[in-house]
């Protein structure tokens, strides 16, 4: 079973990396127009080229990782190198349909969307699922790809553009609350090294509480609100400042963006 990565950018690359950390006998292949980069990473196991009939004819799956308006023309250019018995092709392109890359493709071609996260590239992605037709039951196999990156959801395709703000972009949103985090620190006496353990390690303890009991947020934060302490004051300071409420409105700014493409 071949891999092919089409468009090794920020997020192929991420994919790559957590498949290799995953599994480093998968065979693997990437393109991308200028792989200069990626010379000292070619290996019998990885290769890089910039050739993307070389990568379909060697490939087994397909995940394009392009911006989404090279896909449809990506398609379109190498339809003639798709083969629907061998290929399963996944697009992790936001935006792009089932539909669309059907109407490219034809109707045998199973086809997935999946939308994972960066997090891939340490093997800690959540990614949602779509797929269109299973003629050959490969669902079970994507699923198991994704899942070596991390968690998956298998969702109907109408929430994709949700999937892809509240867990690709939500990687960014918890990145800056960490920075956020990390500045406090400084300001009452860490130096950053010291603050970004503190915190990293802070999140990472929070998820994994709401992952291992099934609790809800506010479960846990009710076990570290002591009566007059203070981390209830400082909390609430952050309600007056309008924490919650800036979250919940950047989410929707970005959901209201990506339904407007
Ligand atoms: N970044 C994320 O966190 C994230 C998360 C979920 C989904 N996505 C989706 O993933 C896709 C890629 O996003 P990205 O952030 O990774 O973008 P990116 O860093 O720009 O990656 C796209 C890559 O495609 C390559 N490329 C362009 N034309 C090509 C062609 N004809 N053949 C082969 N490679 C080609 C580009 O390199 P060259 O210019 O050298 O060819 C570039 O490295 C987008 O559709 C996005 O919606 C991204």
């Amino acid at each position: 079973m071949t891999i092919g990565i089409v468009g090794c950018g920020n997020l192929g690359f991420s994919l790559l990396n957590g498949i290799r950390l995953k599994d480093e006998n998968v065979e693997i292949i990437a393109s991308k127009r200028s792989i200069k980069e990626f010379a000292h990473l070619q290996s019998p196991k990885t290769l890089f080229t910039a050739s993307n009939p070389e990568l379909i004819k060697k490939s087994d799956i397909i995940i394009i990782a392009l911006k989404p308006y090279n896909v449809i023309s990506f398609l379109n250019e190498n339809k003639q190198y798709f083969d629907s018995e061998k290929h399963t092709i996944v697009s992790v392109a936001s935006g792009i349909t089932l539909k669309e890359m059907g109407a490219e493709l034809g109707d045998n071609f199973d086809v997935f969307r999946a939308m994972p996260n960066t997090a891939a590239s340490v093997n800690e992605s959540i990614t949602a699922i779509s797929l269109k037709n299973d003629h050959l039951n490969r669902e079970k196999a994507i699923i198991e790809l994704f899942n070596s990156l991390g968690e998956t959801i298998v969702i109907d395709e109408t929430l994709m553009e949700s999937a892809t703000i509240v867990g690709a972009c939500g990687i960014a949103y918890v990145l800056r609350f960490m920075r956020a985090m990390i500045q406090g620190g400084i300001e009452v006496g860490f130096d950053a090294k010291t603050a970004t353990k503190i915190v990293s390690q802070t999140v990472k303890g929070a998820a994994q509480l709401i992952i291992t009991n099934g609790t809800h947020p506010e479960e846990e934060i009710d076990k570290v609100t002591t009566p007059k302490g203070c981390t209830i004051v400082g909390l609430n300071e952050m309600e007056h400042s309008g924490f919650s409420s800036a979250l919940i409105k950047g989410i929707v700014t970005s959901y209201e963006k990506i339904e407007k493409k």
